[in-house]
């Protein structure tokens, strides 16, 4: 429908199973990399989830107070993708094997974006986030704020190289 224009907005979208663990943290410190890039205004940023359980919810406590403690700004509510998202967004993003296997399903034949396994961007190699929401303790949130520092830094590297 609308043209492409050389200076239009990139667009990423985070997705997990629920969207109040793993992608609110990836789209938070993405946004936030962004930020300390000051490349905001070149950025649209969102998160979503696979499916429907804790739509209009705030993230997970763990994941909130993960990203407090991180300096990383976060007020967005949990929604379900839709399939417009994979016309209006460059870049969707999973956070493992099964979100993959999902968003594949659920794309249309004419899916715009790109769909990426987000660790597949980390220096370290480390390709999966694991849902840590059954977790007993924050430890898992740490470490995919730790893993989405690297994978958001590795992929905006990865387009300044093309
Ligand atoms: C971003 O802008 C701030 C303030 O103008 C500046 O101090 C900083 O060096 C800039 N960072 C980058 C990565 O360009």
């Amino acid at each position: 429908m609308s043209e492409q224009k050389s200076n239009a907005k990139k667009r990423a979208l985070f997705i997990c199973l629920g969207n109040i663990c793993r992608s609110p943290i990836a789209e938070g410190v993405f946004q936030k990399t962004v930020a300390d890039m000051n490349v905001t205004d070149q950025w649209e940023i969102d998160s979503a989830a696979i499916g429907s359980w804790h739509v209009g919810n705030p993230p997970d406590w763990r994941a909130i107070d993960t990203m407090k403690r991180h300096g990383v700004p976060y007020n967005n509510c949990a929604r379900q993708i839709v399939a417009e998202d994979f016309h209006n967004f460059d870049y969707i993003f999973g956070m493992d094997e099964a979100n993959m296997k999902d968003l594949k399903r659920k794309a249309p034949k004419d899916c715009k974006a790109k769909l990426l396994l987000f660790g597949d961007f980390d220096p370290q190699g480390d390709r999966l986030i694991r849902d840590p929401y059954y977790d007993s303790n924050s430890e898992g949130f740490e470490k995919c704020y730790q893993q989405s520092v690297r994978c958001s830094k590795g992929f905006l590297q990865s387009l300044e190289e093309h």
